[in-house]
């Protein structure tokens, strides 16, 4: 076979051509198609999608543009466990990252890549993370033999032969290579969703900046752009470079006065990163002319700007949220961006041909077909008896950004937006108070390193305790974890206007259980104070963890939460704190040949302070 028939378009430069031949030689697919974005593209790649049994139109009257695609079962989320960071020292990928050598890995990968797309096609993606030519922006091309990637990337990054010049320009790109893994003999019947979850292997080798990943065609594992390149990679290249690249959503907030200050945020996984980014206020903030406008929900790149301000820009152009849980009443702008355009991956479909999931509405329609093609009713049980649901936990929509109604205008700004204040949180049972400020940059990495979260149901483990997901990053940092605290303190020298930094948690409860704040819309009344703070100097008490408002510093109009409850979201209970500086133990003795001292001596002047 003449493997060489698929000639590149002569925008490619020689870079990106030598690397997609070497690829083509290793895993001999049927042929090559280079992408260049344009619509005509996208139908055909929905076209191969439905025709392979996995994806089904939707009603182009209730969900134009749109389609639901079902996954193979055993591959429907990212795989921690087989994600790995091969750099060329252990210690350089630290102790909360799975490492191995980076000639060991290639061997292993390359056996599995061998012939791995033979009856398949190879497509050739190059895309931008960021506004092309942003000098923010970076790029890269990805291969895979997923039509599935091929129309996410689209809407998730930017695709178009436009990149390509920017690659000659810059001279660099990242290498995203990826397959399902499941070569296709002569004349042999595909599945709908080829995968390979015994060998699924997600492995990033920083120090080329090259991303390897096998096995599955599903979200972050296969959409490359997003956590393998936009976090694990960036992350180090913002290392070597000085900037960040962060798991962090980024908002606008209007005050009446016409000034809009930016805000990014880092929660964990499932913590409502989405719904927060596109808040609705409550209807007297907004007669008042308070507006939310959203940049981004998932990943900030921020960097110092020639002002001395830090100016963040979204990577992304799209949107990959959890489906379960989204509704028009916890998230109406995200049922706004998902009514057309949209891919939906393992929700249930509709008889007339739309999409539903848990909680979308109180009840569930009749005649549902679930995530897996059958029949679904509510009450349904499995064999051991646990409730069937009819969309995964983990089933998501892809959706452009530019379907956002509340989109910010300067979301494509090349220069990024100006960082006024930067949040943590998670989600709290106790301890933590509903929102408070860090005493100045060191204290506020210090807030960031030691943040934690209840697991979940959702997440394996037991359910309750605290897992430290420092800045939200934990399975996300491209090398050790200490050595990124360190790089968080020495940004603080590279900044002029730096950023005020808050922790939150809308998951405080009472003393029976009971939520002590509503949380969704009503969180702007917290981000209108956090923002008259940064911006105007607004009140705040004093206390041992940091600055707190108290409840006459909150807008609580017309909320059914008292100035006692509120005094309570905001307790600092000492034998709590006691216990949670014992819990940070943990996390400092894993990570104790590379954490700053400046983050030791954060914890014992808290000790001293509580
Ligand atoms: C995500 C995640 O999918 O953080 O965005 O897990
Ligand atoms: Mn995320």
């Amino acid at each position: 076979m003449d493997t060489f028939k698929h000639p590149a378009p002569p925008a490619v430069p020689e870079s990106v051509v030598e690397w997609v031949r070497s690829v083509e030689s290793l895993t001999r697919p049927q042929s090559v198609v280079w992408c260049d974005g344009s619509p005509g593209e996208d139908a055909r790649m929905r076209d191969a999608i439905v025709a392979s049994g996995a994806g089904v139109r939707l009603n182009p009257g209730l969900r134009p543009n749109s389609l639901l695609v079902r996954s193979d079962p055993r591959d429907v989320a990212r795989v921690e466990e087989r994600t790995f960071i091969c750099c060329r020292s252990r210690k350089d990928a630290g102790p909360t990252n799975n490492w191995m050598e980076p000639g060991a890995m290639k061997s292993r990968l390359h056996r599995l890549f061998d012939g791995c797309m033979s009856g398949r096609t190879l497509y050739v993606i190059p895309f931008s993370m960021g506004p092309i030519g942003s000098p923010i922006a970076k790029y890269g091309v990805e291969i895979s033999d997923s039509p599935y990637v091929v129309a996410n990337m689209r809407i998730m990054t930017r695709v178009g032969l436009a990149v390509y010049s920017e690659i000659e320009r810059t001279g660099e790109f990242v290498k995203c290579l990826h397959s399902v893994g499941s070569p296709l003999a002569t004349g042999a019947r595909d599945v709908p969703w080829p995968c390979d979850p015994d060998n699924t292997h997600i492995v990033h080798f920083p120090e080329e900046r090259l991303i390897m990943s096998y096995g599955s065609g599903y979200g972050g594992n296969a959409l490359l752009g997003k956590k393998c390149f936009a976090l694990r990679i960036a992350s180090a290249m913002a290392r070597d470079e000085g900037w960040m690249a962060e798991h962090m959503l980024i908002l606008g907030m209007k005050s009446p006065d016409g000034a809009k200050t930016y805000v990014t945020a880092a929660f964990p996984s499932a913590c409502g990163k989405t719904n927060f980014a596109m808040m609705v206020p409550p209807a007297h903030m907004k007669s008042e002319g308070w507006e939310i406008t959203c940049v981004g929900d998932d990943i900030a790149w921020i960097k110092p700007g020639a002002d001395g301000a830090l100016r963040a820009i979204n990577p992304e152009a799209g949107f990959f949220g959890v489906a379960p849980g989204t509704s028009f009443s916890s998230n109406p702008v995200a049922m706004e961006c998902i009514r057309r355009d949209t891919i939906f991956t393992n929700v249930a479909l509709t008889v007339d041909g739309d999409v539903w999931w848990e909680g979308m509405t109180p009840e569930p329609p009749e005649g549902l077909i679930d995530w897996k093609g059958r029949a679904w009713s509510p009450g349904m049980v499995d064999s051991d008896g646990k409730p069937v649901s009819s969309s995964h936990p983990n089933s998501r929509f892809t959706a452009p950004a530019v379907n956002c109604p509340v989109l910010d205008p300067e979301w494509e700004n090349p220069e990024g937006v100006p960082v006024s204040a930067i949040l943590f949180g998670g989600r709290r049972t106790g301890t933590m108070p509903l929102v408070c400020q860090a005493f100045n940059w060191v204290h506020g990495v210090y807030l960031g390193a030691t943040m934690g979260s209840e697991t979940t149901a959702a997440a394996a483990g037991a359910v309750g305790q605290v897992r430290r997901d420092p800045m939200a990053m934990l399975p996300f940092c491209g090398y050790n974890m200490g050595d990124y605290f360190a790089h968080w303190l020495e940004m603080r020298k590279l900044i002029k206007h730096v950023p005020r930094i808050f922790h939150v948690n809308w998951f405080r409860k009472d003393a029976n259980g009971r939520y002590l704040w509503p949380g969704f819309g009503e969180n702007a009344r917290l981000l209108r104070w956090m923002v008259e703070r940064c911006r105007l100097g607004a009140h705040a008490l004093e206390t041992a963890i940091g600055w707190l408002p108290e409840a006459g510093d909150l807008d609580l109009e017309g909320l059914d939460v008292s100035a006692a409850q509120f005094a309570e979201a905001q307790r600092i209970d000492t034998a709590e704190w006691h216990r949670e500086l014992l819990l940070q133990d943990e996390l400092f003795i894993n990570l104790y040949s590379h954490l700053p001292k400046e983050l030791v001596f954060q914890r014992e002047l808290l000790m001293a302070r509580l």
